[in-house]
């Protein structure tokens, strides 16, 4: 009796949540949406420290333990994906260094502005701008970029001097000032930069900076509750990539495998790109077999599940070191923490929470794939999905909106529940009529032992 009581109750809530969340729903007006990269926040940092602001910001709203990220699990390449829902293959924005072999143009991060390298892709705040909204942006890489004619409606000349405050201050005077401003992204350099000097496991230097991203989120959030924006628009945290622990007992020395004659340098570590100047045969066989920890791929045979091959501008050699090793030349050891290896490492996954209206509240995934956040993205704002890699129903159970199956499978399991104690109670009573010989309390042990469930329910 008890449970279909239960059981009722449950379908009415269901239902009446449903019904609530639909309406009105063709003329809704879509709240905007502030975007923030923590960069370099590996995933596992949120199991190994302590965050209070960020636990209160997801605990009233999502989080997702970690993203498979992009190949490279570089910054500008997974800011780009995170941005377009593409793959770097697709978008082209494919390492921290290129080298473009039809114009001879070169990228670097100190040389970024050329939109020649982004045009490939359309990033969420151009498609933002060209559906009549307007934008705004702290140092998000592109934003600055006159992508298909259009820079950020409101953006930052990247100078890492000016504070995670400034930025988020500017950021909510540009959407306070202007409601059609419907797009944000906030860019922040921690807890990368520290990773990189110390590496990740030098405990000392991470619970410092992990502190200071923590107090910024603390930050942002009395900011935004001071503004009144606080619960009126959705926000999401999240990164580009994770860190891992270098060493210089783990180097990949080319220079004795390779003659540096016989080859340009694209890019380094820890993913290489060569063009060799003569023929590739004799420097790819002497790679194949130069370290154990790193392999080395004719661009044509790069795996497919690293989506990193259909690109004119992916060199004919590409090398990946296995994870905490670095190539060098001859040199010793650049940093004590890196990132931009294989993407299926946890090592090199990042986390994303988010809180806002369309957000449930305590509502946690594992996974997802950070290519569907663009159309989640695009959900939120109401504006057509561009061609992306990444897919809306992965993530779509994170909204208030969205019918799920967990409650269905919820009621489904007390529902199965119910039938296989209600048959075990029979059955037991059955035997207990034909059998009256059996002492009681042996043949509830039995009962017991077979069903671990132990339902308070049956009772
Ligand atoms: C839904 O739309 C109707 C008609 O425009 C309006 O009267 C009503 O207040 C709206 N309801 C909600 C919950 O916004
Ligand atoms: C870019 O802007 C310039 C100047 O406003 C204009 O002449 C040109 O046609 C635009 N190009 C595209 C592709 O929209
Ligand atoms: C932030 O806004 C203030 C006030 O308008 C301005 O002086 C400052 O230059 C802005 N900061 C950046 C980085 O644009
Ligand atoms: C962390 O970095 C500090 C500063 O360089 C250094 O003194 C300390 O020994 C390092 N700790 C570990 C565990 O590597
Ligand atoms: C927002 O401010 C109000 C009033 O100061 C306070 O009661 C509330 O707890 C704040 N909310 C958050 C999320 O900081
Ligand atoms: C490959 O290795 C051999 C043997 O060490 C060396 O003689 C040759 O120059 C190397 N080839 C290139 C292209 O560096
Ligand atoms: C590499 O560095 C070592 C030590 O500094 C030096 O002895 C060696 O000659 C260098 N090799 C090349 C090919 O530059
Ligand atoms: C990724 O999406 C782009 C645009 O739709 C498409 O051209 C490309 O083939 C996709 N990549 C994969 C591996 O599906
Ligand atoms: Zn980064």
């Amino acid at each position: 009796m008890h449970l279909k009581a239960l059981l009722c109750l449950l379908v009415a809530c269901y239902e009446s949540a449903a019904s609530l969340n639909t309406e009105n729903a063709t003329q809704k007006d879509f709240p905007p949406l502030l975007l923030i990269s923590f960069d370099g926040f590996r995933a596992d940092y949120l199991k190994k420290y302590s965050f209070p602001n960020l636990q209160k910001f997801f605990s009233a709203g999502v989080l997702i333990d970690h993203l498979t990220n992009v190949f490279v699990t570089k910054t500008f390449p997974n800011h780009y994906s995170l941005a377009t829902g593409l793959y770097a293959e697709s978008h082209g924005i494919l390492a921290s260094h290129m080298f473009d072999p039809v114009t001879k143009k070169k990228f670097s991060l100190e040389d970024d502005t050329d939109p020649f390298w982004w045009n490939e892709a359309t990033p969420i705040w151009v498609s933002v701008q060209k559906w009549g909204y307007k934008s705004a942006a702290a140092m998000w890489p592109g934003t600055d970029v006159m992508i298909q004619n259009h820079t950020s409606t409101n953006f930052m000349k990247y100078d890492s001097k000016v504070s995670f405050r400034e930025r988020l201050g500017n950021i909510t005077t540009w959407m306070t000032e202007d409601n059609s401003v419907k797009f944000a992204a906030l860019y922040w350099e921690e807890p990368d930069h520290t990773g990189h000097i110390f590496g990740p496991e030098n405990t000392t230097e991470m619970t410092r900076a992990l502190k200071e991203v923590d107090d910024d989120v603390g930050f942002m959030m009395e900011h935004l509750n001071n503004s009144g924006l606080w619960g009126k628009i959705n926000v999401i945290i999240t990164s580009d990539h994770g860190m891992v622990q270098c060493s210089k007992d783990r180097l990949i020395k080319l220079d004795q495998c390779i003659s540096r004659s016989s080859y340009t340098l694209v890019d380094l570590t820890p993913v290489a790109a060569l063009v060799p100047i003569n023929d590739a045969t004799d420097l790819y066989k002497n790679l194949s077999n130069c370290h154990p920890h790193m392999k080395a791929y004719l661009k044509d045979a790069v795996p497919d599940k690293l989506h990193y091959r259909n690109n004119e501008r992916i060199q004919p050699i590409i090398l990946v070191a296995d994870e905490g090793w670095t190539i060098v030349q001859n040199g010793s050891l650049p940093r004590l923490g890196d990132h931009g290896y294989d993407n299926s490492l946890s090592s090199m996954h990042p986390f994303l929470a988010a809180n806002g209206p369309a957000f449930r509240k305590g509502y946690r995934m594992e996974t997802i794939n950070s290519v569907d956040l663009y159309p989640l993205m695009c959900h939120l704002l109401g504006i057509p999905e561009m061609p992306n890699n990444g897919s809306f129903s992965h993530i779509r159970c994170t909204l208030v909106s969205e019918k799920c199956t967990d409650l269905a499978v919820v009621v489904g399991i007390v529902i199965g529940v119910f039938i296989v104690l209600t048959t075990l109670t029979f059955l037991f009573r059955l035997m207990k009529n034909r059998d009256p010989s059996s002492s009681r309390p042996f043949a509830r042990l039995e009962l017991q032992e077979d069903d671990d469930d132990d339902d308070p329910l049956l009772e």
